[in-house]
């Protein structure tokens, strides 16, 4: 079963943003969604969360046949979706292993949100750190304060590896990060594929796609489709940039 966006209009603020987008992630499957900045991408990406003020004018967004539409982004996250944020907000005074902890037990349905009984969890949470290429003392900073945007990235990789959700999406993971990090990302990407996760990743610029090569492209342009192909289409755009398309 799948993620599907169908004929996707959603309006931020008053104003029309997407403009019947149409898509469709599989399991196993890696789809990009590229184009220029502006296009719309995050717009799809948090309307599929169902961050508020992304208003859904027109069309569906189905998880295995059901509508997500009437779900908050709680209810969305614990179906099994993840974002990974472009830009992920500071949160001053709450520290990442809380934050880590809170999700994880509110993921398993625990009543008691700050405390880790299991220790296999713990192991989990310090393997996935180093996983993602930060140290131990990571967990001790405040959420994403003073953060390097590599570090927020990995930060964003962090809570994806522990959360373990069914539906991906990634928004520009590979900017801000050095090639190193760009290769892991793109080495989780194919580790996520290979676990049978549906990804949805977002690129305006295809470095990433020279490591993983996605099964699907989707480009938009001023929140419209203006095409679909496979791993070619982000050949061509690494080739020739989004000239083609305007
Ligand atoms: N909160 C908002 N208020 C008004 N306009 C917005 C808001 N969020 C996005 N937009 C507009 O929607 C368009 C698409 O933005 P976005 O989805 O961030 O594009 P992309 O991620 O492809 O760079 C842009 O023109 C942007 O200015
Ligand atoms: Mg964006």
């Amino acid at each position: 079963m799948t993620l599907e966006v169908r004929d996707l209009h959603v309006a931020v603020s008053g104003r029309q943003v997407l403009r019947g987008v149409s898509l469709t992630v599989r399991y196993g499957e890696v789809h990009a969604v590229m184009g220029p900045n502006g296009s719309g991408k995050s717009t799809l990406a948090y309307a599929i969360m169902g961050r508020p003020g992304y208003e859904v004018v027109k069309g569906d967004i189905r998880l295995d046949g059901e509508s997500l539409l009437g779900l908050s982004s709680e209810e969305r996250s614990l179906k099994g979706i993840f974002l990974a944020l472009q830009e992920p907000p500071q949160v001053p005074g709450v520290r990442v292993s809380t934050f880590i902890i809170a999700s994880i037990n509110k993921r398993m349905g625990a009543d008691d949100l700050t405390r880790v009984k299991n220790p296999l969890v713990l192991k989990k949470i310090y393997d996935a750190v180093k996983n993602v290429g930060l140290s131990k003392d990571h967990l001790t900073r405040e959420l994403n304060v003073g953060f390097s945007g590599g570090e927020k990235k990995r930060n964003e990789l962090l809570q994806l590896l522990l959360l373990d959700p069914k539906v991906v999406i990634l928004d520009e993971p590979d900017s801000g990060l050095d090639v190193d990090g760009v290769k892991r990302v793109a080495e989780i990407i194919q580790e996520l594929r290979e676990r049978g996760r549906a990804v949805l990743l977002i690129t305006h610029y295809p470095r990433v796609l020279e490591y993983v090569e996605p099964n699907n492209v989707t480009v938009l342009y001023r929140g419209t489709v203006v095409a679909k192909g496979g791993p070619e289409l982000a050949r061509r755009i690494e080739k020739e940039g989004y000239g083609f398309i305007k």
